[in-house]
């Protein structure tokens, strides 16, 4: 069966192209996950990942990282519908995992404004985890606003909306195996 990789897509009546291909993100995440396997060796970190977005990208990366890991999941208030942020943050679901004395890596999509990243970051910090860093696919530099701080970051992209590889736009796109980016 092949993968869905078509070179555009029409979502809600808007046209997206192609923008990062399914071998450029691999080649991205095997380095990040090299960095990670050197940086975390005998720390046994948790991967938390932001759902719903973040599932595709954590699947993958986990799987190019060579040391014991373990592996839990977070979920946030969404985008709705929109392409732009409602500017408000709501968990609508929580850690499972006892992080206390724990390295944790949170495990992002994307971070846009960086509202979510600096929620979560205060949110965490609660747990008192040994250590707390954060990585995401994609980092929209010229849209962040809030404070973050980003360990590790696959690619920095423009302001433009952006979806497929587990992003989606209204609820579609998801099972892209790139990432799409709107047609101007
Ligand atoms: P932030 O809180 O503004 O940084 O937004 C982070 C969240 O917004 C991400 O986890 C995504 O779910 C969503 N988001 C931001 N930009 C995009 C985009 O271009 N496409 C799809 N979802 C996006």
């Amino acid at each position: 069966m092949d993968q869905y990789l078509p070179d555009k897509v029409n979502i809600n009546g808007e046209q997206f192209r192609v923008y990062l291909t399914k071998d450029e993100i691999q080649e991205r995440l095997k380095d990040m996950g090299n960095r990670i396997s050197h940086e975390y060796k005998d720390k046994r970190p948790i991967l938390i990942g932001v759902l719903n977005g973040a599932f595709v990208f954590l699947a993958d990366l986990m799987r190019y990282i060579s040391i014991p890991c373990e592996v839990d999941f977070l979920k946030l208030s969404s985008y709705g519908d929109e392409k732009v942020s409602s500017g408000n943050v709501t968990d609508l679901k929580n850690i499972d995992a006892d992080i206390k004395d724990r390295h944790v890596i949170l495990v992002e999509d994307i971070v846009d404004t960086g509202l979510s990243m600096n929620y979560l970051f205060k949110k965490l910090e609660q747990f008192e985890p040994a250590s707390l860093s954060a990585a995401t696919l994609l980092h929209k530099t010229e849209a962040t606003q809030h404070d973050v701080e980003l360990k590790y970051v696959g690619f920095k992209i423009s302001n433009l909306f952006v979806l497929g590889y587990g992003l989606d736009y209204a609820q579609e796109g998801r099972n892209l195996a790139q990432i799409y980016i709107l047609e101007e």
